[in-house]
């Protein structure tokens, strides 16, 4: 089979890495991809929001299959437009995809099915949320709507500050459009958890949990970012309480998804807290997780393309998946300044000396300039370690990021260590 991979990330680079091993694809080409996808598949320069061109470029090149890894275009309806051509693609189609694109629409679907979240109301007037605000107890969660890059969600200790991020959102548009509705909600206390699962209607095949760490710096400290970092599995956590968010939250939510006429096909992501009352959703992606996805996927010992080939046809509930039992630590590597500006260009060196000690090197922002990797975005690698215990692919991990130079690099120190207190 021919495959399209659309995205440029980390995550991209991994579902191409793991498509790869399947013995059932004949061609891979990736859209627009980055430095590291092109030494495994072909990269076509066309934006993942060039829809027209990335339809003729797939009945060009014959492909069987898409697999569209960013939010973006899944919420700008990228799978109605490939399926409108003919050609299968593997994700939520664009009705779907608002269980990510809307939190309001997230927040109502989970309340009209009972399915535990934190309690919110939602505003379209700066002068009510704020009379709302007023009354309510610290710490306190605005959310913007919309998109908004991982960057739309405050968590507020101080009134000034959640008055702040409702006035940016709502009067400054720093969001734009994504700001037209803003949702307070309660700040839930707990650890945080991600659950991935491949999707299929009512069919739910959850994927091995796995533990971002979103802030930039050491101890949770500072500004959001993408992901920093992460790790499976996760052996502080009791495997009761994953099944319990798997029984109480995912499966109901794709019930619910069908109910409501708008059948989710793809991965679906929950981003969860487990309270002293359970776990309980603070979000759903519609899409794999960045990331997470480059600890999941070297975990995973079914062929990618069967499961995906699976979901497409129907036949999910068939099939077994299995998991083998490594632990797998990432490791981000950023640009400086990164998430804020940050510097494009810089040359890498040392990346055959990590992968030399047996590390994955996923890449996220590369560029290939003059026979070189330079750094081409925020978040640059992700380095992952395996292991039979996450200290020992902590430590691999670690290895091989300290082979790793460009000039200004920031990664985290302390990633997976909630796993070993
Ligand atoms: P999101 O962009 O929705 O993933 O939110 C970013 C981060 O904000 C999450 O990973 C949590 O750490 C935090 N967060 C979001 N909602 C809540 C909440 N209701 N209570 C506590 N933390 C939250
Ligand atoms: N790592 C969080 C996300 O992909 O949304």
């Amino acid at each position: 089979m021919n495959i399209l991979v659309i995205g440029s990330g980390g995550r991209e680079h991994t579902i191409v890495w793991s498509l790869n091993k399947s013995d059932k694809v004949s061609k891979l080409y990736c859209a627009p991809g980055n430095a590291g996808i092109a030494q495994i598949a072909e990269c076509v320069p066309i934006g993942v929001f060039q829809f027209d061109e990335l339809v003729a470029f797939a009945k060009e090149a014959s492909i069987d299959l898409v697999f569209v890894g960013p939010d973006d275009p899944l919420a700008q309806g990228i799978v109605d437009a490939f399926e409108a051509a003919g050609i299968p693609a593997f994700g939520p189609n664009k009705a779907a995809a608002e269980i990510e694109g809307s939190k309001i629409f997230m927040k109502d679907l989970l309340k009209k099915y009972n399915i535990p979240t934190a309690k919110y109301e939602t505003f379209t007037d700066f002068e009510s949320a704020l009379t709302y605000l007023k009354a309510q107890d610290l710490p306190i969660v605005i959310k913007a709507d919309g998109l908004a890059a991982g960057k739309g969600v405050t968590v507020a200790a101080s009134f000034e500050e959640a008055e702040e991020a409702l006035r940016s959102i709502m009067v400054e548009k720093v969001f734009g459009d994504a700001g037209n509705q803003v949702v307070i909600e309660e700040f839930l206390a707990g650890q945080e958890m991600s659950i991935l699962a491949f999707v299929d209607g009512e069919t739910v095949k959850s994927m091995v949990p796995a533990q971002d760490h979103k802030p930039i710096f050491d101890g949770d400290k500072g500004p959001n970012t993408g992901g920093m970092g992460t790790y499976t599995p996760l052996p502080h956590i009791q495997q009761s309480i994953i099944d319990e968010a798997i029984e109480n939250i995912i499966i109901p939510t794709a019930k619910a998804m069908v109910s409501e006429g708008r059948p989710f096909r793809g991965v679906l992501f929950a981003g969860l807290m487990i309270t002293k009352d359970g776990p309980k959703t603070i979000e759903f992606n519609a899409r794999m997780g960045d990331p997470e996805t480059q600890v999941v996927l070297p975990r995973l010992k079914t062929d990618l393309l069967e499961i995906v080939l699976a979901a497409m046809n129907g036949t999910l509930a068939n099939l077994e998946i299995e998991w083998n039992n490594d632990a797998a630590v990432c490791v981000v590597i950023a640009s400086e300044g990164y998430p804020a500006n940050y510097p494009k260009g810089k040359v890498i060196t040392g990346l055959e000396t990590a992968e030399a000690k047996g590390a994955l090197v996923f890449h996220a922002g590369t560029a290939m300039q003059d026979g070189q990797f330079v750094t081409n975005g925020g978040r640059v690698l992700g380095v992952v370690g395996l292991g039979e215990n996450i200290q020992a692919a902590r430590a691999h991990a670690y290895d091989a990021v300290a082979s790793i130079q460009f000039e200004g690099m920031q990664s985290r120190t302390d990633i997976a260590m909630k796993a070993l207190v």
